[in-house]
């Protein structure tokens, strides 16, 4: 038995879109992103979408409060690098402060969000851009059947 390479293998599926820097651009940003997936065939209330819905939506977050630059947009990307692999891109305009993972109290009320980014995501990071930086995480579907 052979196995082929499909077009979406060859060309990875994506999606980039910019929102406003607010709390209202961050929650837009985390709905679009269920609907695009929804759209790749990965539906609404499926394990890897729920999970790409909260990754979005927590550095969706801080790109708008810690990553802020009054007058700049952030900007969201999917792509669908493999077809149980989402890798999730929100870039936004700050490049003098970066995330980093807080090691607070179990019960403090902030600092958790890069720690649900990194439970859910297999490897997360931050990429330096001409203005402010990226940061990404990759997610994938586990006990699929396809092979890794
Ligand atoms: N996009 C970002 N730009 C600048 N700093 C960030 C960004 N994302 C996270 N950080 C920094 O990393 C810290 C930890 O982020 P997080 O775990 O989401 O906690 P919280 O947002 O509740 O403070 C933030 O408090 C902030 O200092
Ligand atoms: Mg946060």
């Amino acid at each position: 038995m052979t196995t082929r390479v499909s077009d979406s293998e060859a060309a990875p599926q994506r999606f980039a879109q910019l929102f406003s820097s607010t709390r209202r651009g961050a929650r837009l940003a985390r709905r679009l992103a269920t609907h695009q997936l929804d759209l790749w065939g990965i539906p609404h209330g499926s394990e890897l979408s729920d999970a790409v819905a909260h990754v979005v939506a927590e550095l969706a977050a801080n790109a708008v409060t810690h990553g802020h630059v009054a007058g700049r947009d952030f900007e969201l990307r999917l792509v669908r690098t493999r077809p149980d692999t989402l890798r999730v891109e929100v870039a936004d305009s700050r490049g003098d402060r970066r995330p980093e993972e807080q090691q607070g109290a179990p019960d403090a009320e902030s600092g958790r969000g890069l720690l649900l980014v990194e439970a859910l995501a297999s490897a997360w990071g931050v990429t330096e851009r001409a203005v402010g930086k990226t940061v990404w995480a990759e997610l994938r579907h586990e006990g699929q059947s396809g092979r890794g």
